[in-house]
Order: C-alpha cells, then structure tokens, then sequence
C-alpha cells in the first residue's frame, strides 16, 4: 500500500480517485483537515475498504512512526501543504510551519522506518515531493520556461516555504541516501478545486452575479494543467522515476489571466447564459494586484517526456470545458465548501480591493 498525506485537498484527492480507479492498491490517507480538506471529495470511497482515512498532522512525527510501521507502505507521496500564495501573504506562519516544519518531521519519521526496512523493501521504497514552479521565481517575456536546472529564486512566503521543503528533501537523499522523488508542477485546474484559486473564484462569481476580480493589468502569465494530467505525471515518476531526481511537470499552456477568465465567461454564455441576456465577461472588475506578484511562470517539462514518456493527456480548451461543466454539475459539492469560513476569506481579501 501507498501513504497519502494531503489527501483531501484538491490534487491529493483527484490523485487518490484516479489511483482507486486504476489499481487496487490501498491508499492511508493522512490529512489535518485544515479549510481546505474537504471529504466530501472522498465521498465516492465510503464505503470502500482500499482507502483508510485517518485525521492527523505531518509535523506529528509519533503518529506518523505508528502509521508507518502499523500499514508498511512501500511509497509515501506528500501532497500536504498550505497552497494558497494570497493566504500565505496574510500569514506565513502556518506555511513554514506545515511547509518547512511538516515536512522536515515527515522526512525524519520516513527516514526511521525507511532504515528498518528489510533490504529488498528498503532498495524499493520511495518518497515522492510534490512541490511547484513556483520555487524557480518569475520569468521575463522572452526567457525559456523553468527547466530542472533553474535556480530557486521564490518570491512568496508560499514559494519560499515550497523550496524550503525541496530542499530538505534533496538533502534528506544526499546525506541519507532516503530514495526521494521531487515533481515541480505548474499550475492546476479541474474538478474539486477549492473556489479560493482564479479558476473556480471566476466560475463561481459568475454563476452568482459577482465581481469577476483580475489583480493589476490581468495580464499575467499562468502555464495551465488539469488536474489528472498531474496525477497521471505523478503514478508515473513514482513508477519510473530515479531516485534523487527532479522532475518538472506542466503542459505548455501558458496563458495571460484575462484570456483564461474570458474563456471561462465564453463557456458559461454557451452553457448556463445569464437571466438578463447579457455576456458574462460584463463582470470582470480589475483590482489591487497581488504584492510582489509574480509575472510569468512556464514549465519545460521536457525531461519528463524524454526520460519517463509522459504527455499531458489534455489539452486547456478540453480541460477547461471539463472542468466548467463539472462546477454546473456539482452545485451540492460546491455549496459545502463555501461556509462561513470561506466567506470571511472572501471579505479579508477582496473587502478592501477597490
Ligand atoms: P490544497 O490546499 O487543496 O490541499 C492541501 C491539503 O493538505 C488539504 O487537504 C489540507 O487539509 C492538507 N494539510 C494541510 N496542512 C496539513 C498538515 N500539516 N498535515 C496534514 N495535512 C495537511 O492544495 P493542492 O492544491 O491540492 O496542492 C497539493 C500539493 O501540490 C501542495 O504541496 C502544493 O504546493 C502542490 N502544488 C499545487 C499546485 C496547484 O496548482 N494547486 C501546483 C503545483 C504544486
Ligand atoms: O504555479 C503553481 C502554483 O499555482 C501552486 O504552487 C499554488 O499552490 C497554486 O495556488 C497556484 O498559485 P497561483 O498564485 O498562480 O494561483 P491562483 O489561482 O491564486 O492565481 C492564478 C493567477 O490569477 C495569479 O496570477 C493571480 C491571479 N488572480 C488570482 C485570484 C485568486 C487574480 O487575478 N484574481 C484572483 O481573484
């Protein structure tokens, strides 16, 4: 079996669903259940006995040894992380924290149980890293997108949270010799992502009659990939992967974030048109920008093609459509995230943005 942590989240979620669907494999699923784990994702998996939930903190190094040596999982994949760069602007402490601190117990518990392996399970065991492109900073117009070999250069206390913890795992293999995977991902969208992030913000507005909010001149730029696509990148690294190694993952789609809230607005006027007639691109509003908002991101992932054979299986046309038609179809899912909870973000952040 594999150890998830992070699993209730948006990417943990979809990659537990996919990975059900495809093999029989039982997945511990070790999530804090933070505003943004959410099992109703999980519904479908109720009653299903390859997916065992548990509650609980990656910086708890004492429940991870018993999980550890209780389930013997030959993998572990760390979703787990506070994700959201406006959230981390408010207040960083949680991000070093869970980010930096969670991560390092993480590795420490895997470490321990790794090292009591007998050999056969020891040369097998892998931990998996999923971190972001975020780590390598912005770029300009015309440089080359990220590739492996970038600098880190984070510009958030998000992204600065997110190399931290790459670190630690680069260094967990080079003093250790801990068998670690890292994928460094662009930005995903698609089914059950929490309504905090520009693409399920802007559907749900819209469908509601509200502000459409672009930070600064809207124009930058975001290299999209859907969600299952990152998954399906991931089943493969953990499958093929060289231990040690990094991995960028992304589908050479970047677009500037006007085009993508205009193309989700085209979508909705096709297929949920609005009472009034009227399109619904009337309701975008610019707003104060993000600080130190970073201006281009752009993954080569090139590598991953190359030395594993993994290509993106959508393109943004169909995985935006995909994901347009999975929001209007899953109004129930929708309406339990949005809580009170969720509404005093919305005010703390968009409240004072002219
Ligand atoms: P998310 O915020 O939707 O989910 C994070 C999950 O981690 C939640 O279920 C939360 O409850 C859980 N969690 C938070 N702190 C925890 C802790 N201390 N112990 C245990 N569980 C904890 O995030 P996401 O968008 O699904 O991102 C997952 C991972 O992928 C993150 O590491 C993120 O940095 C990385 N990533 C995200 C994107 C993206 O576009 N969303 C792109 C590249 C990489
Ligand atoms: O690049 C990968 C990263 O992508 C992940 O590591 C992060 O976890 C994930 O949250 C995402 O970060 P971004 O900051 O790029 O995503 P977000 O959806 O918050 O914003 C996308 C772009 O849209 C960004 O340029 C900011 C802008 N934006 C965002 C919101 C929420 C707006 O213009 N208006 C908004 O209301």
């Amino acid at each position: 079996m594999i150890l998830v942590t992070g699993g209730a989240g948006f990417i943990g979620g979809n990659f537990i669903l996919d990975w059900l669907a495809q093999s029989n494999e039982p997945v511990i699923n070790l999530d804090k259940l933070t505003y943004a784990g959410n099992l109703d994702t999980l519904k479908s998996l109720k009653d299903d006995a390859r997916h065992v939930f548990v509650r609980g903190d990656i910086g708890d190094r004492e429940l991870l040894a018993k999980l550890l040596a209780e389930h013997k999982p030959r993998a572990v994949i760390n979703f787990a992380a506070e994700s959201h760069v406006d959230r981390s602007i408010h207040g960083p402490g949680e991000f070093i924290q869970t980010n930096v601190g969670g991560t390092f117990n993480l590795l420490e518990a895997v470490r321990g149980y790794w090292n009591a392996l007998p050999p056969d399970r020891n040369t097998a065991f892998r931990f998996l890293h999923v971190s972001t492109d975020e780590v390598y900073g912005s770029l300009g117009p015309d440089d080359h997108p990220f590739t492996e070999e970038n600098n880190f250069e984070p510009n958030s206390p998000y992204s600065a949270s997110k190399a931290a913890s790459d670190h630690l795992v680069r260094a967990w293999h080079h003093t250790y010799g801990l068998p670690v995977l890292t994928t460094n991902c662009s930005n995903n969208y698609g089914p059950y992502h929490f309504p905090e992030k520009l693409i399920p913000l802007v559907i749900l507005n819209a469908l509601n009659g509200k502000p459409l909010p672009i930070y600064g001149d809207g124009m930058q730029i975001r290299d999209w990939l859907y969600v299952k696509d990152h998954c399906s990148a991931i089943r493969r690294v953990l499958e093929a992967g060289k231990p040690g190694e990094t991995y960028n993952v992304g589908g050479w789609n970047e677009k500037p974030n006007i085009d993508v809230v205009k193309t989700i607005c085209s979508i909705l006027d096709e297929l949920k048109p609005r009472a009034d007639g009227k399109p619904y691109v009337e309701q975008i509003t610019y707003v104060t920008d993000r600080p130190g908002h970073d201006r281009r991101y752009a993954i080569d992932a090139s590598k991953l093609e190359r030395e594993l054979g993994w290509k993106p299986a959508e393109t943004f046309e169909t995985g935006i459509r995909k994901t347009v038609e999975w929001y209007l179809a899953n109004q129930d899912w929708v309406q339990n995230v949005t809580s009170g909870a969720y509404r005093e973000w919305v005010s703390k952040q968009y409240g004072s943005r002219e």
